[in-house]
């Protein structure tokens, strides 16, 4: 995985390199590290751990030189070391990659029968190797790198630097993004809009099997056949401000809390208030034509596509099969020609769900993208393209952007039912409303913070924790489990409540935390039977329901979360926010890196 960033500069570059790196970090923390070529020599800076312990090298031991590379890295080949991590150097070649070399092996093999000696554990020195072999024998750099390209198989980015030829980075891209940066008198290369968006916001991105060599003047780009080829030149758009937490404590938190605002700014763009209708952008598609729809995502952005099978089949009557992408790709699923197929990402750059985006294509399927950040590879490669507007997410473990995903599916669920005649024109108008009010149900949801970390108490100290749901609140405790998992490390399991019975109920005892998501209705019931079944094993349930069902059912339970009792197309926007504030307070309670957790990155672009 891992984040690249490159300048041919005029002036010092180490600052500029690290700013980047920062911007960067939602790929990984696991090491990070700067090289520059100065005066025909490398030097070179790396640390272990998160991007502060390089700015204390940094800080302690200056790096010089107007051309540098950069990267942050979440370890694949090799634990997270000084070591291992990058920039790695062999001989007269340093370089930076992202994502995985799969025949690194046989390479290895090769180039240690050669006499060549690795210092790291890292598929990535191969790569080094390789390209310092070909200028060793003499070869320019762009003829090394030509030659090199086509023996690695796997996905990649990656920027070479050379020590004799200081005035230049080559970049190549194949299954990882790249991109490369117009600036005044110097160029860039970065794996995101994002990085670069404070040297410059002219960029170009690299297509599949690209390379490119950046210099101060001129950036030249071939293709997977070494033709030079040019690639459009465009505005990136991204933000160049550095986004703060103000008044929180953690992303997360603010995150959680900026939630009732920013599906509000998202659902502007999928409702027409005042004509009672939802909306979708302008494209050219009829909906009315779609008689299935495949689904496909990873982590949370799989959930909120759980809860929208829920809606699409029940709203609109139109099945629906859902996947995760690392499943989907290599499942030979069957797709009739004409068919849509719907991603959700909120990165827009996670490898499996974009690699399932270029099968499902080649499959003739028109190709529908759910995705929060505008200039990524998924939100480019739209047919329909149906922004979420959560604004930059910054805590590892989604919230924001899970909601906002939430609030587009429901508007495309309800747009969905219209197209295929399951929706009257008040019907729409009530949906709309409903849609409406689910902001200022949110913020009713946040008003329970407090209560609720005064119950982390009851959940921190366990093992294992479960969460049980029926109907779309099924997914939302998968959702609430993996929240609890990623940020506090607790083993959690989300259930269908009906479910449990099959299994989990053996773990149930009176250490574990049993977390109910029931809205009063017609399922509710059901899921009381299942609370009792857990009751009488001695389990602690923390029950999350509307004055209806706690009036009901609360009695017995060691905690209880009111939630304002909302329509069932909004009820899992509500009810993600207790379980996200118990996620939260726990882990603050565990004293966990929030954030930032171990072994997380916000962006997967490796298989
Ligand atoms: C990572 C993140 C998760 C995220 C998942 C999918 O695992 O840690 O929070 O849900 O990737 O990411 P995407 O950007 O495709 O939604």
């Amino acid at each position: 995985m891992c984040g690249i960033v490159g300048i041919v500069g005029r002036e010092a570059v180490a600052q500029r390199l690290y700013d980047g790196l920062k911007r960067l970090e939602y790929r990984g923390y696991d090491s990070a590290g700067i090289c520059t070529v100065q005066g025909g020599e490398f030097e070179r800076r790396r640390a272990e751990g998160k991007l502060d312990n390089l700015a204390r090298q940094l800080a302690a031991e200056a790096l010089h030189g107007d051309v540098g590379i950069a990267h942050t890295r979440w370890a694949t080949h090799g634990a997270p070391t000084v070591d291992n991590a990058h920039p790695h150097i062999a001989g007269p070649v340093a370089l930076v990659h992202n994502g995985i070399i799969e025949n690194f092996k046989p390479l290895r093999d090769e180039l240690i029968a050669d006499g060549r000696k690795f210092l790291s554990e890292t598929d990535s020195e191969v790569v080094a190797h390789l390209v310092a072999r070909e200028v060793e024998n003499g070869k320019s750099p762009t003829e090394a790198v030509a030659t090199v390209l086509p023996r690695l198989h796997g996905a990649f980015a990656i920027a070479f630097l050379f020590k004799d030829h200081p005035d230049q980075i080559i970049g190549a891209r194949m299954g990882a993004p790249l991109t490369v940066g117009y600036g005044e008198g110097e160029n860039y290369l970065g794996s995101d809009a994002l990085a670069l968006a404070p040297l410059t916001q002219k960029i170009a991105y690299l297509e599949e099997g690209d390379w490119a060599v950046v210099k101060r003047d001129s950036i030249q780009i071939y293709d997977r056949a070494n033709k030079p080829v040019n690639r459009e030149i465009v505005e990136s758009g991204a933000l160049a401000t550095r986004i703060e937490k103000g008044n929180y404590r953690h992303f997360m938190q603010k995150e959680i809390f900026e939630q009732p605002i920013v599906v509000a700014q998202t659902l502007q763009s999928y409702v027409r208030p005042f004509e009672g209708k939802v909306a979708l952008p302008d494209f050219d598609f009829d909906l009315s034509t779609v008689n299935r729809v495949t689904i496909v995502a990873c982590g949370t952005s799989f959930y909120a596509g759980m809860v929208a099978k829920y809606w699409f089949e029940q709203f609109a009557r139109v099945p629906v099969d859902i996947d995760v992408a690392s499943e989907f790709r290599y499942r030979q699923p069957v797709l009739e020609p004409g068919g849509l197929a719907l991603f959700i990402s909120q990165s827009g750059e996670t490898a499996d769900t974009l690699a399932a985006l270029r099968h499902a294509r080649e499959e003739g399927q028109t190709i529908a993208v759910v995705v929060n950040v505008p200039t990524s590879s998924m939100a480019r490669e739209a047919d329909l393209l149906l922004p979420t507007h959560a604004g930059p997410e910054i805590g590892v473990a989604s919230t924001k952007a899970f909601t906002c995903q939430l609030s587009v599916l429901a508007a495309l669920a309800a747009n969905l039912a219209r197209a295929k005649g399951r929706l009257t024109e008040d019907e729409e108008r009530e949906i709309v409303e409903h849609l409406r009010e689910a902001p200022e149900a949110m913020n009713q949801a946040l008003n329970h913070d407090e209560d609720i970390a005064g119950m982390a108490h009851l959940v921190a100290p366990a093992r294992d924790v479960l969460y049980l749901g029926r109907g779309p609140d099924y997914p939302m405790a998968l959702e609430g489990a993996l929240k609890l998992k990623e940020i506090s490390y607790i083993h959690a399991e989300g259930y269908a409540a009906g479910e449990m019975k099959h299994g989990p109920i053996a773990l149930i005892d009176d250490l574990v935390p049993v977390i109910v998501l029931a809205p009063s209705g017609p399922l509710f019931e059901k899921t009381v039977s299942n609370m009792q079944e857990v009751r009488a094993r001695g389990g602690k349930i923390i029950l999350i329901s509307d004055a209806k069902g706690l009036a009901e059912a609360g009695e017995g339970c060691v905690a209880t979360i009111e939630m304002p009792e909302v329509h069932p197309l909004i009820a899992p926007l509500v009810y993600a926010v207790p379980v996200q504030l118990l996620a939260y307070h726990v882990a603050v309670a565990k004293g966990t890196d929030v954030d930032q957790p171990r072994n997380l990155a916000k962006s997967v672009t490796v298989e």
